[in-house]
C-alpha cells in the first residue's frame, strides 16, 4: 500500500524514481507523482491511474526538466480522499517550501488541519499527508533546519508513517523518517536512495540500512546520518542483502502470478531441504527459540493473520490439533485486536504474514506481546516490521512475491506449518514413528506439485469454459475447507467473479437456495477420509438443483465422470497433506479465468499487497 522512493546523486533522477516506483507497483496504487529538485526549484508532476500515465506526462514536460540533483516519488493507494491528481503525492506546504511523500496514516490529521488552518495554512488536498508538509513548514519558520523541523513536527503526529521530505532551502539532502511503516536507505557510491522496499533499490546497491521507528535520517549524496527523535545519534548499520533480481523479473511468463505459481515446487523442495534429513529423526527447527520445556507445556495456541495467510493459519490450526493435540484458535487479526481476548503470558501466539507489514497483524502482535505472550512470526520477509516483536521467526523463504494475489507464499506457509506442527508434536512427546509416513510423503510433495503443473494446459481450457459465470460456490470439508476458501478468494481477487466458500455440510443450511444452472459448485475431493463420501453427497444435492459441478480430486474413480461436469485431477495424496497440492489447480483456474477475461492479473483493482493501514 503506497510506495516511496527518494534519490540523491548524479544519475538520472527521473529514471531512478520512476524505475523504483515501477518495482513497488505490487504494493497496490491508484495514482503516482514525483517532486524534483531542479534549478533551485521544486518541480512536481502527478498523474492518476497507472504509473505509465505519470511517465507519459514526464515525457511531455521533458524540456522543463533540466538536471535534477535529487527527488522523491510516490505511488498512492487512496485512503483519505479520492484517487485524483490533487490528492496524489507529493504534497506541499502553503508556500511550497516543503514537499512530502508519505506512506501510512496520520490519525490526528483532522485536529492538526484545523489548528494549521487557523494559523493561515492553505490546504489543497483532502489527504492526511498534507498536514505533515504544513507542520514541517511551520516548525521550519522558527527552527530554520529541516531535520530538526521534521523531528519537531513528527512528535505531534499520531499514527503510522514513512516519509521523505525536501526543503527548497536545503538543496543538499533529503530527510526521511519512519514510525510503524517500512523505510530503507540504499547506500551507493556518490549516490543514495531511499525506498519502501528492497526491489526499488537493488538495481543501484545491495548495501542497505533499515531505518527504525522514531528515527530520522539526513540523506546526502555521499553520506547518511541518523538520529532518534530524542536526539541521540544512531550508528549506521549497513547490511548487505542478497540480490534477488529474478524475483522482480517475470522470467518469460506473461504475469508474475503465473511465474510465482510455477516457482512453488522448488520453494517447497528448498524448505524441506535440511529439515527432514532422516524421516526417523525428529524435525529440527533451530529458529524456534522457545525452550522445549516451555513448549511441552503449551496448552493453547492462537494463530493470527489476514487474507491468504489467514487461510494458511486455518490449516495450521487443523494440523496443530491433529498432530500435537494442542488446542489452537485462529482469528483474523482485525477481529482479534478489537476484542477482549484471552491471550496471556502462557500463550503462544503465531502470527502469519507474507509481507510482515500488515497493520492489523502487527497491532495484534504488539497487543499479544504486551500481555506477555510468546510470539512466533511466520513470514516471507524476515527483515520486516513484524519480526521486531517476534521471539522466534520462521522464514518461509519464498522469495519476493510481486503479484498481489498470494500463491507461492501460501504453499510455503503451509509447508512451514506442517513442519512446525510435527515439531511441536515431537517436542510434546508424540512418538516420532507416528510421522514416518507423513514425512516420507512430504518429501514427495515437490514432485507431485510439478505433476499438477503439467496439467496447466487442460486447466486453462477448463477455465475458459468457467469464465462466463458471475457467481461460483466453493465447498470443502476438514482440512480442505480452507483450500476451498483460498480458491474462492483467488477467483474473486483477480477475476472479480463473486465466489464464496462454505463448509460442504453448510450448503443445505442456506447457500443451496442460491443454486441453479448459473451457479456452479466447486469442490475438493480427497479419498481415504470420511469427508470424501460426505462431500460427494453434498455435490449430489447441488446437482439435483441443476448446478454445474467442478471438482479438484485425487480420485481415479470413473463414477465421478457421471456426476461432475469438470474434473481436475491431482496426484494421489493423503487427506492431511492434500491442501498443498489441491490449491494449485485453484490458483491456475483463477489465473486463467482472469487472463481470459482480460483483467489486470498482477494488480487487481482496489487491492494492495501490503495493507499498511488498519
Ligand atoms: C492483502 C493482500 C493479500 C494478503 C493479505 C495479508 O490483502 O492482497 O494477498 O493475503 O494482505 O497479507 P500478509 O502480507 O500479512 O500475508
Amino acid at each position: 500500500m503506497c510506495g516511496i522512493v527518494g534519490y540523491i546523486g548524479n544519475s538520472d533522477v527521473v529514471d531512478i524514481l520512476t524505475n523504483g516506483l515501477n518495482t513497488l507497483k505490487y504494493r497496490g496504487y491508484d495514482s503516482a507523482g514525483v517532486a524534483l529538485f531542479d534549478e533551485n526549484k521544486i518541480k512536481i508532476y502527478k498523474a492518476v491511474g497507472k504509473l505509465e500515465n505519470l511517465k507519459a506526462k514526464l515525457e511531455t514536460v521533458k524540456s522543463e526538466i533540466k538536471n535534477p540533483s535529487m527527488g522523491i516519488g510516490h505511488i498512492r493507494w487512496a485512503t483519505h480522499g479520492k484517487a485524483n491528481e490533487v490528492n496524489a503525492h507529493p504534497h506541499t506546504s502553503t508556500s511550497s517550501d516543503i514537499v512530502v511523500v508519505h506512506n501510512g496514516i496520520i490519525e490526528n490529521f483532522k485536529e492538526l488541519r484545523e489548528e494549521l488552518t487557523k494559523k493561515g495554512c492553505v490546504f489543497k488536498s483532502e489527504t492526511d499527508t498534507e498536514v505533515v508538509a504544513h507542520l514541517v513548514s511551520e516548525e521550519y519558520k522558527t527552527i530554520g533546519n529541516l531535520k530538526d523541523a521534521v523531528k519537531k513536527a513528527l512528535v505531534q503526529l499520531r499514527g503510522a508513517y514513512a516519509l521523505c521530505i525536501m526543503s527548497i532551502n536545503e538543496p543538499e539532502h533529503i530527510v526521511c523518517a519512519r514510525k510503524n511503516a517500512p523505510l530503507i536507505i540504499g547506500i551507493g557510491e556518490g549516490e543514495n536512495v531511499i525506498a519502501s522496499d528492497i526491489p526499488a533499490i537493488i538495481s543501484l546497491t545491495s548495501n542497505i540500512i533499515y531505518l527504525n521507528d522514531e528515527e530520522v535520517a539526513v540523506v546526502k549524496k555521499d553520506s547518511v546520518s541518523i538520529e532518534k527523535f530524542s536526539g541521540e545519534s544512531v550508528p549506521l548499520k549497513i547490511v548487505k542483502i542478497a540480490i534477488e533480481t529474478d524475483a522482480i523479473s517475470k522470467m518469460g511468463y506473461k504475469h508474475y502470478m503465473l511465474k510465482e505459481i510455477h516457482e512453488q515446487p522448488s520453494i517447497v523442495r528448498n524448505l524441506l531441504n535440511g529439515r527432514i534429513v532422516d524421516i526417523n529423526s525428529p524435525i529440527e527447527l533451530p529458529e524456534i527459540k522457545m525452550s522445549k520445556d516451555v513448549l511441552q507445556n503449551i496448552s493453547k495456541i492462537q494463530i493470527i493473520a489476514c487474507g491468504t495467510s489467514l487461510h494458511a493459519g486455518q490449516i495450521g490450526k487443523y494440523l496443530i490439533e491433529d498432530f500435537a493435540g494442542v488446542s489452537a484458535e485462529v482469528e483474523s487479526a482485525s477481529e482479534y485486536i478489537y476484542r477482549k481476548n484471552t491471550t496471556d503470558k502462557n500463550s503462544l501466539v503465531i502470527a502469519i504474514s507474507q509481507s510482515g507489514e500488515t497493520a492489523d497483524t502487527i497491532t495484534a502482535v504488539k497487543q499479544a506481546k504486551e500481555k506477555g505472550a510468546y510470539i512466533l512470526v511466520i513470514t516471507n520477509r524476515p527483515d520486516s516490521n513484524i519480526t521486531r516483536y517476534a521471539d522466534s521467526v520462521l522464514n518461509v523463504n519464498a522469495g519476493i512475491e510481486v503479484s498481489v494475489a498470494a500463491t507461492k507464499s501460501y504453499t510455503a506457509q503451509l509447508l512451514t506449518l506442517y513442519l512446525f506442527a510435527i515439531y511441536l508434536a515431537e517436542v510434546k512427546g508424540v512418538d516420532v514413528s507416528n510421522f514416518l509416513e507423513i514425512k516420507r510423503e512430504l518429501l514427495s510433495i515437490p514432485t507431485k506439485m510439478e505433476e499438477v503443473l503439467t496439467t496447466e494446459g487442460d486447466i486453462e481450457k477448463k477455465a475458459e469454459k468457467l469464465s462466463g459465470f458471475k457467481n461460483v460456490v466453493y465447498i470443502g470439508r476438514g482440512v480442505n475447507l480452507s483450500t476451498a476458501m483460498e480458491g474462492a478468494l483467488k477467483l474473486k481477487e483477480i477475476s472479480y467473479i463473486n465466489a464464496n466458500a462454505y463448509p460442504a455440510g453448510e450448503l443445505k443450511h442456506g447457500p443451496i437456495a442460491l443454486l441453479d444452472e448459473n451457479m456452479p459448485v466447486v469442490s475438493v475431493l480427497i479419498p481415504g477420509h470420511i469427508s470424501y463420501d460426505k462431500t460427494i453427497s453434498n455435490c449430489e444435492e447441488a446437482k439435483a438443483r441443476n448446478a454445474k459441478l467442478i471438482t479438484v480430486t485425487s480420485s481415479n474413480d470413473e463414477k465421478l465422470n457421471n456426476l461432475f461436469d469438470v474434473i481436475i485431477r491431482i496426484p494421489e495424496v493423503s487427506n492431511v497433506l492434500s491442501p498443498i497440492l489441491a490449491v494449485i489447480p485453484f490458483q491456475l483456474l483463477a489465473y486463467y479465468i482472469s487472463n481470459f477475461l482480460g483483467k489486470d492479473v498482477d494488480q487487481p483493482r482496489n487491492l494492495a499487497k501490503s495493507v499498511t493501514v488498519e
